[in-house]
């Protein structure tokens, strides 16, 4: 069992970090709360100890004899300070040590993320900008704040990431340590990271449609660790299972052809483009207007013809310096005829990097979890199993390590 710190500094979004200990939890994490005094005027001691299932201390003297502003720093795989105030930063960019929480960050050897919530004034200030800059420059995670609804009237830059975006990036960062050097370095930003994500519905009538099962999580989850790396991102979505996550432009489609036009639209302005939505291979001729009746017991004929292979497509008309990540849901019988229908695929579609995952039995649509290979022009094939976001930080990677030679 891991143990995750969480920080709560004194903002108003400190009342949403109560999510996070219910889903640090649902995770299989330990959590430990440490609020800063101030920020015992939004959420007190008393729900932070119910919630966590431990005593909460903010001072380095309460409970002395535990030693607890070294114990809780060193005993930590992950700290995350949420909301992280322009306070909370400064104090931590110059390496004070006035409280516990701190002392736990200049205790602790294991990844550390902050995730700050202010006014848009506070957060754009050359003041927060060079601490935040200084914090990443040694290697702490500091998450964009959200764009939106602030308190009052007011809306900007400042929100505190959603919960369940900011649970992912912990739990992929205690799942992958080294995670932590790509997102302290934002080594996307700058970069525009166009997915694809979700099932495509070719329509047989005004009720029924040909779909397939994927829900769009990975697709999802390639946007998120897109995100988090510093990126703008463009999501083309079709049909998703799963809320697309925030700050990201989300364009919705339905069909295959729908899909190859947002795509083509949106291709040219992308350095990176990953195609993990399953997109129908064949599409009726003729969706009828009308509801399709039963005819006696007569059987229906469907003609279906192939619809555009927009992976292939997208790389016939790719600028040199665009990277473009494929995937394969192939029916393997093991891992060699995994790679080998890969390879294959890889070479006939001409992507730089194509994901083999190995779906039979249903394996892998709609699952939290994914395992198979990641397949570069460039390297050794690249086994990978793990959460969406883990796996979507290595197919991302494979797309860096490419661009950078290509640099
Ligand atoms: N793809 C696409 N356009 C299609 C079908 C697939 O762009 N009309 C993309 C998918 O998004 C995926 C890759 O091609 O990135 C491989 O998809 P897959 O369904 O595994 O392969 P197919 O192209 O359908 O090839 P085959 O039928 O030979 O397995």
């Amino acid at each position: 069992m891991s143990r995750i710190v969480l920080g709560v500094s004194a903002g108003i979004a400190a009342y949403k970090a109560a999510a996070l200990v219910r889903l640090f939890g649902e995770s299989g994490h330990e959590v430990e709360v440490v609020p800063t005094p101030a920020s015992l005027n939004f959420v007190g001691v008393a729900t932070w100890e119910a919630l966590s299932g431990r005593p909460v201390h903010t001072e380095v003297f309460a409970d002395a004899a535990q030693v607890n502003h070294v114990r809780i720093g060193r005993e930590a795989d992950l700290v995350l300070v949420a909301p992280a105030t322009a306070d909370l930063m400064a104090r931590a960019a110059a390496g004070l040590a006035d409280d516990l929480l701190t002392n736990v960050l200049l205790t602790a050897r294991c990844p550390v993320v902050f995730a700050p919530a202010m006014h848009t004034e506070m957060w754009l200030h050359p003041a927060t900008q060079h601490n935040v800059a200084t914090l990443r420059s040694r290697g702490v995670v500091v998450l964009d704040p959200g764009v939106g609804r602030l308190t009052g009237p007011d809306s900007g830059p400042g929100r505190l990431p959603e919960p369940e975006d900011l649970a992912a990036t912990a739990c992929s960062l205690v799942e992958n340590p080294t995670l932590s050097t790509a997102l302290a370095a934002r080594d996307l930003t700058g970069r525009h990271v166009l997915v694809s994500a979700g099932g495509t519905r070719e329509a047989l009538d005004p009720v029924r449609f040909l779909g397939n099962s994927s829900s769009g999580r990975m697709g999802v989850a390639l946007a998120r660790a897109a995100v988090a790396r510093g990126a703008s991102v463009t999501l083309v979505a079709a049909n998703l299972a799963v809320p697309s996550p925030a700050a990201v432009e989300v364009v919705d489609v339905s069909s295959a052809a729908e899909l190859a036009d947002a795509m083509r639209q949106a291709a040219p302005a992308a350095d990176v483009i990953v195609m993990a939505a399953a997109v129908a291979d064949f599409a009726p001729d003729h969706p009828q207007q009308a509801k399709i009746k039963k005819d006696g017991d007569q059987p229906l004929d469907l003609k279906l013809t192939q619809t555009p292979d927009v992976l292939a497509e997208l790389v016939g008309s790719a600028r040199s310096d665009q990277v473009i990540v494929g995937f394969a849901a192939e029916t393997a019988a093991g891992p060699d005829e995994l790679i080998a229908l890969g390879t294959a695929k890889r070479a006939r579609k001409g992507c730089q990097v194509l994901v083999a995952n190995n779906v039979s039995a249903g394996a892998v649509f709609g699952a939290a979890t994914n395992q198979g290979y990641i397949l570069s022009q460039s390297a050794p094939p690249q086994q990978f199993s793990g959460s969406k976001l883990a796996v979507a930080h290595e197919i991302l990677d494979a797309a860096v390590a490419i661009r950078e030679r290509e640099d």
